[in-house]
């Protein structure tokens, strides 16, 4: 299977630190926050990763990376010229997937010590499709959350609700089928002006098609300086996943 790391976006929440350097090339432990993303999916067998980042930072990527050797992986990169979505980034995807092969999405500020093995596991078995891993949260109005139906099944996304339905968020690790990117094309910007992947992911949810996992090792969302700093904390002493 293949793997695409979104790696672009502007990192707002954590300026000044993200005016020079993309967020995903920030410290946290010992380690560039790019690193963890490319060593889970090593770890679970995944060497065919796609990179994609911005025109600005991309030069930063390729000398830090350069073509993942020393992480034991191959890497590819696209860039998004202008950020225009979690979608739109995934379009740039599609060559590089394929329209008829599953894969894995992972953003890149999604830092997790549990294997992708299992998960990518049932994803394989799954026949159709796409996939998201949930995330217990006390915070769930900061992502996407999950509303079911009585049989436990997604039947839509709210992204960032005020008053959410459950404690669980969606985390940025979906697996999709190639389907994907007929959604895309079919999509029209948020009121943000952006393609959303939860727009994306409520199509999947609309046929009865979107599965869910829940992660229940430690996880966070690396885009603000309080989960940063949790992060670094976390894997101050080792590699990581
Ligand atoms: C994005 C998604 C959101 C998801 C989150 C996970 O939000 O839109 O549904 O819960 O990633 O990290 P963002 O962090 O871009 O605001």
């Amino acid at each position: 299977m293949k793997a695409v790391i979104l790696a672009g976006g502007t990192g707002t929440r954590l300026m000044p630190l993200t005016k020079l350097l993309n967020k995903h090339l920030l410290p946290v432990g010992r380690l560039p926050m790019i690193c963890y993303s490319i060593n889970s999916l090593q770890k679970a067998g995944i060497t065919d990763i796609l990179l994609i980042t911005s025109r600005a930072s991309a030069g930063m990527f390729t000398s830090f990376l350069g073509s993942g050797v020393e992480y034991g992986v191959s890497l590819t990169y696209r860039i998004q010229e202008e950020a225009g979505g979690i979608a739109q980034a995934l379009e740039l995807a599609r060559s590089y997937v394929g329209e008829d092969a599953k894969f894995i999405v992972l953003l890149g500020d999604n830092l997790f010590e549990e294997s992708l093995a299992p998960h990518l596991e049932a994803f394989m078995l799954q026949p159709e499709g796409a996939m998201v891993l949930l995330k217990q949260v006390p915070d769930p109005e900061r992502y996407g959350v999950p509303v079911f139906d009585e049989d436990g099944r997604i039947i839509h996304i709210d992204e960032k609700p005020k008053q959410p339905l459950t404690d669980s968020c969606v985390t940025g690790i979906y697996m999709f089928d190639g389907e994907v990117f007929h959604f895309i094309a079919a999509q029209t910007p948020s009121l943000r002006g952006e393609l959303e992947i939860t727009d994306v992911n409520n199509v999947y949810a609309s046929m009865g098609k979107l599965a869910h996992r829940y992660i229940t090792g430690w996880w966070t969302d690396a885009g603000t300086f309080q989960s940063l700093l949790e992060a670094s904390i976390k894997f101050s002493e080792d590699d990581g996943p």
